[in-house]
C-alpha cells in the first residue's frame, strides 16, 4: 500500500459534514484526528457561539488562524477545519504545503436547510441575539458561500458530495484519492 500524506485536512462550507469525514477517515485509515473548532475552544475554554458573542469575530479569526498554524507545525493525521478557516491566499497556500486539502462540495440548498435551524452556529443570530430573519440569512450565506469557494475549489482533492449514498462510500472516494499524494 502506498503511503499516506502526514496531513489531511478537509475543508468545505459549514454544515458540509467536515468533521463526519475526517472522523471516518481517522477511523479507517487508523490516524489521528483534530477539530480545528475544537481547539479553539480548548484554548479559548469557552464555545464558539460565545467566542463570538463575548470577543467578536476578529478575535476568533486571529485564534481561529493561530490554531491552525500550531496544528501545521505539532499534529500529523487528519485536520477538520472549520468553514472559514481558509481565511485568505496566503493561509490557503501555507495549508497546502502542509498537508493534502480535501474539499467537500455540498449545493448551496443543502447547506441553507442544514444551517437555518441549528443554534450552534453564531451566524445565524443577530448583534441583539435574536435570530435573523430567513431571507436575510441566506443571502448573507449565499455571498459567503460565493467569496470562500475560491480557496475550497483550491484543495487537492475535490469530493461532490451528491455522487455519494454512504459515508463509507465517500471515504472510501477519498482514501483512493489520497493514495496519489502520499
Ligand atoms: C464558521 C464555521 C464554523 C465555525 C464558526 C465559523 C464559518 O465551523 O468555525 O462558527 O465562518 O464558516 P463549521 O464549518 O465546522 O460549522
Amino acid at each position: 500500500m502506498k503511503k499516506l500524506p502526514v496531513r489531511i485536512f478537509v475543508t468545505g462550507f459549514m454544515a458540509s459534514g467536515k468533521t463526519t469525514l475526517a472522523a471516518e477517515l481517522s477511523k479507517k485509515l487508523n490516524i489521528k484526528m483534530a477539530d480545528l473548532d475544537a481547539e479553539i475552544e480548548k484554548y479559548a475554554g469557552k464555545s464558539i457561539p460565545e467566542i463570538f458573542r463575548e470577543d467578536g469575530e476578529s478575535t476568533f479569526r486571529k485564534w481561529e488562524k493561530e490554531r491552525l498554524i500550531n496544528l501545521c507545525e505539532s499534529f500529523e493525521g487528519v485536520i477538520a477545519l472549520g468553514g472559514g478557516a481558509l481565511q485568505n491566499q496566503e493561509l490557503t497556500e501555507f495549508v497546502k504545503k502542509k498537508g493534502v486539502l480535501i474539499n467537500i462540495d455540498v449545493p448551496l440548498e443543502i447547506v441553507l436547510k442544514r444551517i437555518a435551524d441549528d443554534g450552534n452556529r453564531p451566524v445565524i443570530f443577530q448583534k441583539n441575539g435574536k435570530i435573523k430573519p430567513k431571507e436575510a440569512l441566506f443571502d448573507e450565506l449565499k455571498s459567503l458561500y460565493f467569496q470562500r469557494l475560491k480557496y475550497y475549489r483550491q484543495a487537492h482533492i475535490n469530493i461532490d458530495s451528491s455522487e455519494f449514498t454512504s459515508l463509507n462510500d465517500m471515504a472510501g472516494a477519498a482514501i483512493r484519492k489520497l493514495k496519489d499524494y502520499g
